[in-house]
């Protein structure tokens, strides 16, 4: 599955973010990880990413994008399950 998709405000949303590099972040809508690439590109390794796509080849792309960091857990699931997901 191709994902050609350019990432939505991308400097506004890590802007708004203000990553610290422990933090915890979640991106709700994962797709193709534009914006969690740059998240995870600003972490560091006691920080973690929590992907989130209701979409399973979105996941497989992402983990592909996203291949380099061990920082970030892969959640196939919908967003509207947040409160469990981070429970978990
Ligand atoms: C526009 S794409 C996101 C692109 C991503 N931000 C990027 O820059 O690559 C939207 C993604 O959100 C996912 N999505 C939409 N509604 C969702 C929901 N309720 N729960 C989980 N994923 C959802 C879709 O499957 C799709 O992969």
């Amino acid at each position: 599955m191709e994902f050609n998709h350019k990432p939505v405000m991308l400097q506004e949303c890590i802007d708004g973010l203000n990553i610290k590099p422990d933090g915890i972040y979640v991106d709700g809508t994962l797709g193709g990880a534009g914006h969690s690439l740059k998240i995870a590109n600003l972490i560091s390794k006691k920080g973690l990413l929590i992907g989130i796509d209701r979409d399973e080849e979105a996941i497989c792309v992402a983990k592909e994008r996203l291949k380099d960091f061990d920082n970030i857990k892969f959640v196939h699931n919908n967003h509207d399950n947040i409160k469990e997901i981070l429970e978990e």
